[in-house]
């Protein structure tokens, strides 16, 4: 036997024990994760899987915040043929649940020891009746504000801590010839942009009334009204070419400095990261203006579906066991931006933002202001969050509509079942 034909089977024989041992299998996992940190993010997850013998079949929808994969989701499984593991967030994960296409993965969960790894807070999501259904993967704050030093600098303006301070940075940047604050118009980015107005302006006990539990009176009070308006004059700092504008696109105008300012969750720093910028030197992360006490919350998670093969069930749970562990925990949110939700991790290989970041969730969760992203899925069913993200984009983009008009439209919509 020649040397080169030894290597040969003994490759083989490997090969073969592995798949044995682990009952190699194929996961098909439906996300939205396209952009350069999010790509790296996905491939931490793909190499998980690969590294447990099983097969990674991508199911990539583009689109930022998930609509348009969501939609593509919804007529999957209606025609029976639903992925392995979906990114399903907040309480969307109840609503599939009660379909009856999700499985229960508490096996895995009891194995792995996931009650006592996880917060309450999140857990909680990811149980339908008592049982897992799904695995998440990070935690992400949306209320951020990523700002260019060196366009701070040349237009002689200072990062702002409020909203009045905001507006005064905002003239100083335009008059330096720069764009004041980058800007994707599409309904799920203006509305990142209006949540964080409402927990700068109202608190985060207005924020929880009006956006979470969707009080009509606090939708409808002076201090909403007040919400609106700074929030309309934010879409005044933009520029024409906002509209449809990919929020990648938007990070992309900060770092290279067209743009001053963006207001977006920490998934803006994985482009910032994937550019090879540092934070504290190429780009500065701070609280969202008025927002530095509270922390708005956005947990990715995966949801995973029944399915028939075997070998298909054993790596959909190796899986979802991966998911919880400390190496994956670590190198997908080095990459995503966000930080690990698996509690008490070590965070020493992650930047000044990350270390705030964590220091912020548990924090505010004693404070009471940690509080759910509408935005991103976390607080409200979904069909009264699209109704309202829909008022809220139409006030944006329109010249006529006055904030009490919006308000009265918003108090609508909120009442959607
Ligand atoms: C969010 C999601 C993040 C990020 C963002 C932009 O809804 O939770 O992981 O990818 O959309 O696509």
């Amino acid at each position: 036997m020649t040397r080169r034909h030894a290597r040969t089977l003994l490759a083989v024989a490997a090969g073969l024990t592995m798949a044995g041992l682990s009952q190699a299998g194929e996961v098909e996992v439906l996300h939205w994760w396209t952009s350069g940190g999010e790509a790296k993010a996905a491939s931490a997850l793909k190499a998980t899987l690969q590294g447990k013998g099983h097969t990674w079949k991508d199911f990539a929808v583009a689109g930022g915040g998930g609509d348009s994969a969501m939609t593509v989701l919804k007529s999957r499984v209606v025609s029976g043929n639903a992925p392995a593991a979906a990114q399903i967030k907040g309480p969307s994960l109840q609503e599939w649940a009660a379909e009856g296409v999700l499985a229960n993965i508490d096996d895995v969960a009891k194995a792995e020891k996931w009650d006592s790894l996880l917060p309450p807070v999140v857990a909680n999501v990811m149980k339908y009746k008592g049982n897992y259904i799904a695995a998440p993967v990070n935690v992400h704050r949306v209320n951020w504000l990523w700002a260019n030093p060196e366009a701070f600098k040349k237009a002689g303006a200072k990062v702002p801590t409020s909203w009045d301070e905001f507006f005064v940075a905002a003239d100083k940047l335009k008059a330096a010839g720069i764009i004041p604050i980058a800007h994707g118009g599409q309904n799920w980015q203006d509305f990142t942009t209006f949540e964080s107005v409402a927990l700068g302006v109202g608190g985060a006990e207005f924020y929880k009334k009006a956006l979470v539990q969707l009080d009509q009176a606090s939708l409808k009070s002076p201090t909403m009204e007040k919400v609106l308006t700074t929030f309309k004059k934010v879409h005044s700092y933009t520029d024409k070419n906002a509209p449809g504008r990919d929020w990648n696109l938007a990070t992309a105008m900060v770092i290279k400095g067209e743009a001053g300012m963006q207001l977006m969750g920490d998934w803006a720093k994985g482009e910032f990261i994937a550019a090879g910028k540092a934070p504290g030197k190429d780009f500065v992360c701070a609280a969202a203006p008025g927002t530095a006490k509270s922390f708005t919350f956005n947990v990715d998670s995966f949801a995973m579906f029944k399915l028939k093969n075997d070998a298909n069930v054993k790596a959909q749970k190796d899986l979802a066991a991966a998911i919880m562990s400390t190496d994956f925990q670590e190198v997908f949110n080095l990459n995503k931006g966000s930080i690990p939700v698996r509690l008490n991790m070590d965070l020493a290989k992650f930047d000044d933002c990350a270390k705030l970041s964590s220091k912020d969730f548990v924090d505010t969760a004693k404070t009471g202001a940690l509080v759910p992203s509408v935005a991103h899925g976390m607080a409200v069913p979904s069909a009264a969050a699209g109704a309202i993200q829909d008022a809220v984009s139409q006030y944006w983009n329109s010249d006529k509509m006055t904030a009490a008009e919006a308000m009265a439209k918003i108090a609508t919509a909120a009442q959607t079942k």
